[in-house]
């Protein structure tokens, strides 16, 4: 088998969000944020994509999953020390806003909150591991939500700008790695957990949506900046939910289609962020949509200046598309939709499975922007089953892995600068689209279940001990 020289330093290591771990939702004095409001359950997911949900927790209905989730906030001792034992250089994790300051409004942070993730980081140090920190992964204070209507007002970036300078200022000497928002193209399919606020039917959806992501990428600008005046030396990037997408066939109408959606989806929010300007293809996209957005001194200055690092990404997928697909199979539970790939294989969740698209988005990422690139999620989400003697074999993951570093290898001989990668749920977690506890992603097991039993503890899988060895031999060993 052809062996990869990664870099010297690659990043290796996992990937999670606080909302999917930490459980302690009432606890150190934390409010409550989009995802304490996420019922469980495969409906979760028509609720992220469908009009007018109110934010309110239904018991009687409804588990909320991420109230416990597998209880890292208690338990991180344990689980830092197994990613330690497979040898992690980083450790992706989100700090919940709602921990440092609980509603969103204060003006000062919540001692708890800060106390909490300097335990963390500390731990993290403790045993060589560089935490990299996303500032918002779908966890907005519920209170910004519900009075304020999330990221399409402007009184928000006050708000996001008062927490990352805390954050900075607390964490200066602890964190290098840091990321602004998650996914932040995701607004487009899933406002609620990107934008913060639900489509009303009746509403434009355009307008609204374009607004919040203008008030994101100026809060993303005075971050960056922030984070360079505070931290000197350290990286902040950008994250984007990246499904390079495919023309259905050679008809240039397809391929047309194909790249305009391509533009719109992958590239428009890493092209303010990187190039720090509002690229000139949605000019023309506004025009057409009449699109006036409110842009106000001083914005497109601080886009400007406030331009990323490098580029993180999340890459799961591929998409294939058809400018006019109805007579064609749509690919069943494809997150981002597009048709049916007749070369690929899908999971038990019907995502196409496709690590050649993560070579090629690489090699078009880095043609387009040139600056490094950090894979900061890519996993598979699949049932594992548990055996009597407690082995898990989840050879099938391993594929996936392999398949997927091997893509990265093969981008960086392309000439793509790649700097790390880390596995999305290093341990199982809470599905963010399914709320679901069995749909797995780690290489750590967690004995929780969907009806909510489980005793939380900890199992090594195969899948394990097969990272460990690639990370031992920088990637040689796959
Ligand atoms: C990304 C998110 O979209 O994909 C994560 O950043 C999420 O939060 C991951 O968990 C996998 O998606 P899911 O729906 O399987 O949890």
């Amino acid at each position: 088998m052809k062996k990869y020289h990664f870099p010297e330093g690659f990043l290796w290591g996992g990937a999670t969000a606080a909302n999917q771990i930490e459980g302690g939702f009432h606890e150190g004095n934390k409010g409550l944020n989009i995802a304490d409001v996420l019922p469980g359950g495969k409906e979760r997911l028509t609720i992220l994509q469908s009009p007018g949900f109110d934010f309110q927790i239904d018991r009687e209905k409804y588990d909320y999953p991420n109230h416990e989730a597998i209880d890292f906030y208690h338990r991180y001792k344990e689980d830092i020390a197994l990613f330690a034992e497979m040898g992690f250089k980083v450790f992706r994790m989100s700090i919940a806003w709602t921990r440092i300051f609980p509603n969103g409004d204060e003006l000062e942070p919540n001692e708890e909150g800060l106390a909490f993730y300097d335990r963390v980081f500390d731990e993290l140090h403790k045993h060589g591991i560089e935490p990299v920190v996303t500032i918002s992964h779908y966890e907005m204070p519920l209170n910004l939500v519900k009075e304020y209507g999330g990221w399409r007002n402007r009184e928000v970036i006050t708000f996001f700008e008062r927490y990352v300078t805390a954050i900075f200022n607390r964490y200066k000497n602890k964190v290098k790695y840091w990321m602004t928002f998650n996914e932040i193209n995701s607004g487009f399919i899933m406002p609620i957990q990107g934008l913060g606020f639900a489509i009303q039917q009746e509403e434009d959806k355009y307008k609204p949506t374009f607004q919040a992501f203008h008030h994101q990428f100026v809060a993303s600008s005075i971050a960056v900046k922030a984070c360079h005046d505070i931290i000197p030396g350290a990286q902040i990037g950008c994250m984007i939910l990246y499904a390079p997408v495919y023309s259905y066939d050679s008809n240039p109408k397809n391929v047309m289609y194909a790249l305009q959606e391509e533009r719109m989806f992958n590239y428009f929010c890493a092209d303010v962020q990187v190039r720090g300007e509002y690229p000139a293809f949605i000019q023309r996209y506004f025009k057409e949509h009449n699109i006036e957005l409110n842009i106000q001194d001083g914005d497109l200055e601080s886009i400007k200046e406030g331009t990323v690092d490098y580029i993180g990404l999340s890459y799961y997928m591929t998409r294939t598309e058809k400018k006019e697909k109805s007579d064609l199979e749509a690919s069943e539970g494809n997150l981002i939709g597009g048709i049916k790939n007749p070369f690929l294989q899908a999971s038990d969740w019907g995502w196409e499975i496709d690590p050649e698209g993560l070579r090629i988005g690489l090699n078009q990422l880095y043609d387009r922007y040139q600056i490094p690139l950090f894979v900061v999620e890519n996993g598979l989400g699949a049932y594992d089953k548990v055996e009597k003697d407690g082995s898990i074999h989840d050879d099938y993951r391993i594929d996936y892995l392999r398949n997927h570093i091997k893509a990265i290898g093969e981008a960086n001989e392309d000439g793509a600068e790649v700097i790390g990668y880390t596995s999305w749920g290093c341990i199982d977690l809470v599905s963010a689209s399914s709320g679901e506890f069995s749909k797995r992603y780690g290489f750590i097991y967690v004995d929780k279940h969907d009806d909510g039993s489980g005793t939380l503890e900890r199992k090594r899988k195969e899948s394990f001990f097969w990272y460990k060895g690639v990370i031992e031999t920088n990637g040689e060993n796959l």
